[in-house]
């Protein structure tokens, strides 16, 4: 059988990564292909003499040019962001070039359009990379779970905020020093909003969600808040309740739709997500036959990202073996067996809270805000007043899992009341070890 060929778009952090491994496993990757594999062409606009490549490779800033080669049979593309991505990698499909892409941003918002060209023009978009880095949560989904309802899926999925989390927490460093510190150690996204105002993890969310529930691809409808109002403060008063604050992605189906929501989250200290700490990732699914199974490994970084990129090259190359021999492909997103189940909107969700009101030293705010709470319907788990801050006292409250919509109420109750000084925080809560 002849060679298959790559074209690596973008040779950055992670492309290089992909260079080695596919030059250090060789023996590996052709014992588990049981083919050639060469790489044709490199698309980048900055040259990297210091990777020593090979001079058959053929190296040009034309992207266009390069995913209309004969000689290239699959198109890797590591170069990130929405545009050119999305135009480039559209007129590779129409060249009938398969995809291997660790772009969530560009799959999150625009992968309904490629992956229906993909199937048009018989052509596979497989994208391991951009879920959870080294972490093999899509084919999780797609192979080893295949058998199973999927009823929800909760998970760490952006490393830099769960390393800012961490770093707070255990070190008591300040959210900017650590930010820092993130984008230094190359977890962090070209643009770090991305990281701390959740949006990365709902990128993450929105392909999981898809894979798991077999939905169509619906960003714009994820519940989105990150960890950038995060208090060191808060962050103490759950560790002395039991809990920890870790960022993260919920995917859950309920009886009137499914939620998709990211978020803080207080999860009790003992449950295996809430000591998932550092750049680390691990995602809880709970199917219907096999139960709970937890996916845990580096989220981040240049050899985990490789990782998942070449064993989708592997993959790949097995399937394109196979339909040389006449068998058809498996599309990624089959279209006609899509469900339309409604997203919910935050609203009608339901969590437990966690609430930090900042009160008055006075008689009777307590059983006010106690009353506002149980008139709702609202259970109260815990509640704990803390000491003075200058003229305030923190009065932090536990719930019960509470449809959002009765708790925006309430909240609103609670916020015009006379004694009530600043914002009242509220964090999610959520307990999800079975
Ligand atoms: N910025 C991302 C993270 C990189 O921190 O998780 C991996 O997708």
């Amino acid at each position: 059988m002849k060679p298959v060929r790559l074209a690596i778009l973008g040779l950055g952090t992670v492309g290089g990564g992909i260079l080695k491994l596919l030059q250090e496993n060789a023996a590996e990757i052709k014992r588990r292909t049981g083919r050639e594999i060469q790489i044709t062409h490199v698309g980048t606009r900055r040259p990297r003499p210091d990777l020593n490549l090979d001079q058959k490779i053929k190296q040009s800033a034309d992207l266009l040019n390069i995913v209309a080669q004969d000689d290239v049979d699959v198109v890797i593309e590591v170069m990130g962001g929405i545009h050119p991505a999305y135009e480039v990698l559209l007129e590779a499909i129409k060249h009938g070039k398969h995809i291997i892409t660790a772009n969530k941003a560009l799959l999150a918002e625009h992968g309904n359009e490629l992956f229906k060209a993909a199937e048009d023009h018989s052509v596979q978009i497989v994208y391991e990379a951009a879920v959870a880095g080294g972490i093999p949560i899509i084919k999780v989904i797609r192979e080893g779970l295949a058998a199973n309802k999927i009823d929800w899926l909760a998970g760490i999925i952006n490393g830099t905020g769960n390393f800012i989390l961490t770093e707070m927490r255990d070190k008591g460093r300040a959210f900017d020093d650590v930010l820092k510190e993130a984008q230094e150690l190359g977890y962090a996204e070209a643009d770090p909003t991305f990281d701390v105002e959740g949006i990365d993890a709902a990128h993450k969310l929105t392909l999981l969600a898809s894979n798991a529930f077999g939905i169509p691809l619906q960003f714009s409808k994820v519940y989105t808040e990150g960890i950038s109002k995060i208090t060191a403060q808060d962050v103490k008063y759950a560790e002395e309740l039991g809990y920890r604050i870790k960022h993260l992605g919920i995917a859950r189906r309920t009886a009137n739709g499914i939620e998709l929501r990211v978020h803080p989250t207080l999860i009790p200290q003992e449950e295996l997500l809430a000591n998932v700490n550092g750049v680390k990732n691990a995602i809880l699914v709970q199917a219907n036959a096999v139960g709970p199974t937890l996916y845990y490994g580096a989220g981040a970084g240049a050899g985990p990202t490789a990782s998942a990129i070449v064993a989708d090259v592997v993959d790949l190359v097995r399937d394109i073996s196979y339909t040389e021999d006449g068998a058809g492909t498996v599309p990624q997103l089959a279209f006609e067996a899509l469900t339309d189940l409604p997203i919910l909107n935050r609203e009608e969700m339901t969590t437990g809270y966690y609430l930090r009101v900042n009160a008055e030293d006075q008689t009777g705010v307590l059983a006010d805000i106690t009353t506002i709470l149980s008139r709702a319907g609202i259970s109260i788990d815990a509640i704990m007043q803390q000491t003075r801050l200058k003229d305030s006292i923190p009065i932090v409250i536990l719930t019960d899992p509470i449809q959002e919509s009765i708790m925006d109420e309430a909240l609103a109750k609670i916020q015009a009341l006379p004694a009530i000084h600043g914002e009242t925080i509220r964090i999610r809560l959520e307990s999800l070890d079975q």
